[in-house]
């Protein structure tokens, strides 16, 4: 097989976003600061290479769906499917050999919006598990304001479940500067999906008044999360949040801003869920640029359905039937303020 291509976007306001086939990939954003300084404000690997095996999912588009299934089991019109377990009993991000993993075919593509690049993807019939062959295509488009636009198509030829997102990792100091905990976030979310040890969801959507959830005010990413320790997995944010938009139209999601470097970044998305992941998993044992990827050194924000919808008849359901299109778009804003 020929090389993975990659891609470079560039806007009028100085943003420049590097590509890669491999996952279709998000590979590189360079932001300015509030003085013009550029910075490499996601965590990416030295080489194309390090996109082939992508174990903690940087920048890629994770699918067929994206977050948990519990059990990696699921039922559909009467049909059992089984999965891939692939944290603990549960299957997570489509599989270990999920989207993220895939060669996908890119080529630039001409927008009113800004210059684009369509990456496209064919999943098979039963690959990982799923059923119905599906077509996906995935198209980043750059405006002059530094607004990165992700918009998700994909049909299918036998009813199955779809829920993409991206996975990058942000940190507007810089990639390999430090935490993120001084990073003010503020979410359009209310309310999120409670969840078991496992992070799988059990079914009630709780309020986040009154607990470290709450960031409907800007609030330092660090302030409260020492009161998460021991809840889930290494400690830290990884959660699913209700947005209050509900989803359907672009709606403001969330902002982030790194009072340093005065860097921000709006997200605006279609989907009606976020999971905010304050990378908890990251340990060292990997590098990029900006060197070993560690705890807490960057935060995801990753629209969605919430996660294990296939079996919660009461989240917005993740099925798609032959004749109809998923269509799901999320945009990326990089400002300062
Ligand atoms: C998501 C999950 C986390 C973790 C990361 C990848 O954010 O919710 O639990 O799996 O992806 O490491």
């Amino acid at each position: 097989m020929s090389a993975a291509r990659t891609f470079e976007l560039q806007s009028a306001s100085g943003v420049r976003v590097g590509l890669v086939e491999l996952g279709a990939s998000i590979s590189r954003v360079q932001a300015p600061d509030r003085e013009g300084a550029l910075a490499d404000v996601v965590l990416g690997f030295a080489d194309v290479e390090g996109y082939a095996t992508n174990p903690f999912y940087l920048g890629c588009v994770v699918g067929r769906v994206a977050n948990r299934i519990a059990g990696a089991s699921f039922e559909l019109d009467g049909m059992s499917y089984r999965l891939a377990a692939n944290n603990g009993p549960n299957h997570l991000h489509g599989g270990p050999g999920g989207f993220g993993s895939r060669r996908w075919r890119g080529e630039p593509a001409s927008s009113a919006d800004g210059r684009a690049v369509r990456f496209r993807y064919t999943s098979v019939d039963g690959e990982e598990g799923y059923p119905g062959t599906l077509e996906a295509a995935v198209t980043y488009t750059l405006s002059d304001e530094g607004a990165l636009r992700i918009d998700y198509r994909a049909t299918t030829d036998a009813p199955t479940l779809v829920n993409l997102t991206n996975h990058s990792y942000f940190n507007l100091a810089g990639a390999g500067s430090g935490t993120i905990l001084e990073h003010e976030l503020e979410l359009r979310a209310s309310r999120y999906t409670a969840a078991d040890a496992a992070l799988i969801p059990t079914g009630e959507i709780a309020p986040v008044a009154g607990t470290p959830l709450d960031f409907t005010r800007p609030t330092a990413i660090g302030a409260r999360i020492g009161e998460l320790a021991g809840e889930v997995g290494p400690g830290g944010y990884d959660h699913n949040f209700v947005l209050d938009s509900g989803g359907g139209e672009l709606a403001l999601a969330a902002r982030v801003r790194d009072p340093g470097s005065g860097r921000a970044l709006e997200v605006l998305t279609t989907e009606p869920g976020v999971q905010l992941y304050s990378s908890n998993f990251l340990d060292g044992s990997i590098s990029g640029r900006g060197g070993a990827f560690r705890k807490h050194g960057a935060l995801c924000l990753e629209t969605q359905h919430f996660p294990d919808s296939v079996h919660q008849p009461g989240f917005p359901p993740v099925v798609l039937r032959p004749g109809e299109t998923f269509r799901s778009s999320t945009v990326y804003h990089f400002t300062t303020g």
